[in-house]
């Protein structure tokens, strides 16, 4: 419910962004032994799409150009730009920069986040943070850009049906405080079940040619790995908890949410994270059939085709929730 604080966050804008090329299950069947009765019967997916050679950065840019012009502002009232990614384009420059850099917004400040798909909640709250300090940040770009197609392995049928390239923004203004409680956390003991590597030093002093133990899975190159089924039960568990956690901080049931807008990676997740909340799927915003999951772009993707279809109104007491690697999770009460 509505707190004392004399300033927070207000969504004064909004915009997604997904490339055009367009990957169905049928074209899966063509690179890998599956069927789209398979990919729809376990996960809910029909189709995602894919980039076509444009970079990660430039889908956020489409997105935060979106954003900008829904909220009426010009690219230079910006302060800050935060941006989720955990598939930039670059180890540097940051996609805060880049992205930056396409929309003019010259001279705001410019940062990366990786939580993997729980970013966009986390930089929600830290750009609340920012807003509330009295710090002189008036305007906040919040960006989520995924291209989770340049580390899917094509190869292997049990991940690569399930990603999708995309991204979204939100502008949020200092204003009267909308975000109502947040309920963030990780557990690092399951860094193992969701992986992707980063190069390996291979500097010209080293004399150990061991590897160093890090305690985690060998993998294929940069390829992405996963343990599908821990992640599955650790889903099934962390979303509802992190509801319910996040209405308790709010002073309110989950049934006093007008809808719930979760992390969109397998509707099966979603259905159960639902029947443990006691709440029907009505509730449940679930776009999975379109774009697959796009990690930390998945949610705010959901929300801006739920508004775009009216089935979100300003006014709504909306809460985000999601789970990824790390393994982390986190859920957002606000009010649109
Ligand atoms: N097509 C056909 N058969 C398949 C496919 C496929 N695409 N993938 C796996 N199978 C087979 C398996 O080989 C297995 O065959 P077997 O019984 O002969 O061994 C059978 O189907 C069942 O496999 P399971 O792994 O038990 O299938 P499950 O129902 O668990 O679904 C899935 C697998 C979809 C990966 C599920 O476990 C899941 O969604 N887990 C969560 C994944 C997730 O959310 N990841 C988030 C990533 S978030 C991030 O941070 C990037």
């Amino acid at each position: 419910m509505p707190t004392n604080n004399t300033y927070g966050i207000h969504i004064k804008g909004i915009g997604s962004y997904v490339p055009e090329l367009i990957a169905d299950n049928e074209m899966f069947s063509k690179i890998v032994d599956t069927s789209d009765e398979w990919i729809t019967q376990r996960t809910g997916i029909k189709t995602r799409h894919i980039t076509n050679g444009e970079p990660n950065y430039f889908l956020g840019a489409e997105a935060a150009k979106k954003a900008v012009a829904d909220a009426g502002i010009k690219a230079e009232d910006i302060d800050l730009i935060i941006v989720s990614t955990c598939t930039p384009d670059f180890y540097t420059p940051s996609e805060a920069a880049l992205i930056q850099r396409e929309i003019g917004a010259i001279g705001s400040m410019a940062i990366d986040i990786n939580c993997a798909c729980t970013g966009f909640d986390y930089g929600l709250d830290m750009a609340k943070r920012y807003l509330q300090s009295e710090d002189g940040v008036d305007t906040v770009l919040l960006v989520a850009t995924e291209e989770l197609s340049k580390f899917v392995d094509y190869t292997d049928r049990s991940s690569c049906i399930l990603f999708g390239d995309g991204a979204a923004a939100f502008v949020l203004e200092r204003n009267k405080d909308t975000l109502w409680s947040s309920y963030l956390g990780a557990d690092g003991s399951g860094a193992k079940f969701l992986v992707s590597r980063a190069l390996k030093s291979e500097n010209v002093f080293r004399t150990n040619k061991e590897d160093f133990d890090m305690a985690m899975p060998q993998t294929k190159d940069h390829f992405f790995a996963q343990d599908g089924k821990e992640v599955y039960k650790f889903a099934t568990r962390a979303l509802p908890d992190a509801v319910l956690h996040a209405c308790e901080k709010a002073g309110m049931t989950p049934d006093e949410l007008d809808c719930i807008v979760p992390h969109q990676a397998n509707v099966r997740i979603i259905e159960t994270a639902a029947k443990n909340l006691g709440v029907s799927m009505d509730k449940m915003v679930v776009y999975i059939d379109r774009y697959g999951n796009t990690s930390s772009a998945s949610i705010p993707i959901a929300f801006c085709d739920a508004v775009a279809e009216g089935r979100i109104k300003r006014g709504d007491k909306v809460c985000f929730v999601g789970f990824g690697g790390g393994l982390t999770f986190a859920a957002v009460i606000f009010e649109y």
